[in-house]
């Protein structure tokens, strides 16, 4: 019967920093997962996530996760610039992948990713976590594809010593939460984006970024292929309680929906279908666990809850947004023939 297995998966975890501890709290709790290895160039941080979560060993070296043959999942929670080649490395030595986002920091990286997924025959997730929000899902199932809809993302004056604004290894903001916003748009939208014009750049920092080509604002608007639009609004200008760091309308023509609180509370707002009065529902569900939806992809034979194809897409996006701002003009959105194909 598909899904069942007579042992449990061997997992790995690369990146023992922030995020990794979330990524290690699911793996343990999730009772077919194995938990083998705890991998980071800082050893120090490997082996203070093996004291804390126990498992096989600790080690500095990727290597020696990808050459164990006990793992089959390696989860991938580096710094951005180092996505692309330790996930082709992963895949080459036939494991699954559960990726942080961005899946890599230009669309080039994501599809060499891509390939070297396909030619393995491996499954890869993406850890766009609005996603997995019950707020999130409730508003993707309760409204039709959204016509219009705002997104922004907005916090407090960014520590700029942090490597994600490094133009090597981070890219800055667009990057690391601009793809959050792009890809939350695009499903929402239900409708691949095709032209998109952007402003902004150097904004709150003007002058005191590692890069000229580093943006620390990105006013966007976005048209998709169904001809629904959206604005796209992301900066470290200064951090709202009203509105929370993330905070989305969604449009329907008929229903609107508002996702805030950090993507935790959902407000839909339409026609009552008996009355025709518009009423107002309110709800706040819980996320759903991320590492079942992996697991059930590999068992199944399926594509995983948040497939590579969202990954390229929140990189392209970003892309050409960046290059909208920096080059003062729209840009037409050339979709890769494998979302072409998907799309
Ligand atoms: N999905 C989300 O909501 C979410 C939230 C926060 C961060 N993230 C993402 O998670 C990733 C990690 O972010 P973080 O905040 O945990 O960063 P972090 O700096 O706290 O941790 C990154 C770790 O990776 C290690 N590392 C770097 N290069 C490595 C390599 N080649 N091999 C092994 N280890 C390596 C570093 O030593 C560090 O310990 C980023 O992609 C980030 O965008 C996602």
């Amino acid at each position: 019967m598909a899904g069942s297995r007579a042992r449990p998966f061997g997992w790995a975890l690369i990146g023992c920093g922030n995020v990794g501890r979330s990524h290690s709290r699911w793996a343990v709790e999730t009772p077919d997962i194995d938990v083998r290895a705890f991998c980071d160039i800082n050893e120090d941080a490997a082996s203070s996530y093996y004291e804390q979560y126990e498992g096989g060993y600790y080690t500095a070296d990727p290597a020696r996760v990808f050459a164990d043959p006990d793992i089959e999942i390696v989860t991938i929670a580096t710094t951005h610039a180092t996505h692309a080649e330790l996930a082709i490395a992963a895949f080459e030595a036939g494991k699954h992948v559960y990726l942080e986002k961005p899946m890599a920091m230009s669309t080039v990286d994501c599809l060499r990713i891509y390939e070297a997924m396909e030619a393995a025959g491996r499954k890869l997730m993406i850890n766009f976590s609005i996603r997995f929000s019950g707020a999130t899902r409730a508003i993707k199932s309760r409204l039709k594809p959204a016509k219009v809809s705002n997104a922004q993302c907005m916090m407090a004056p960014a520590d700029l010593t942090r490597w994600q604004w490094d133009p090597v290894l981070g890219g800055g903001l667009l990057f690391d939460v601009g793809v959050h916003l792009a890809d939350t748009l695009c499903w929402m939208h239900s409708s691949p984006p095709v032209w998109v014009s952007g402003t902004g750049g150097q904004v709150t920092h003007p002058g005191g970024l590692a890069s000229d080509e580093i943006i620390d604002t990105a006013s966007a608007t976005i048209r998709f292929a169904n001809g629904s639009v959206a604005n796209y609004l992301m900066s470290d200008a200064g951090f709202s309680e009203a509105l929370t760091k993330w905070f989305f309308v969604f449009n329907d023509g008929e229903q609107s929906a508002v996702l805030d609180k950090h993507f935790r509370r959902a407000t839909i707002t339409g026609p009552d279908p008996v009355s025709g009065e518009l009423s107002t529902e309110t709800f706040t569900p819980p996320f759903i666990d991320r590492m079942p939806l992996l697991l059930d992809a590999i068992r199944n034979d399926t594509e995983t809850y948040t497939p590579a194809r969202t990954g390229i897409l929140a990189t392209l996006v970003v892309e050409n947004i960046i290059e909208s701002i920096h080059s003062g003009r729209p840009q037409e959105i050339e979709l890769p023939d494998v979302l072409r194909s998907q799309a």
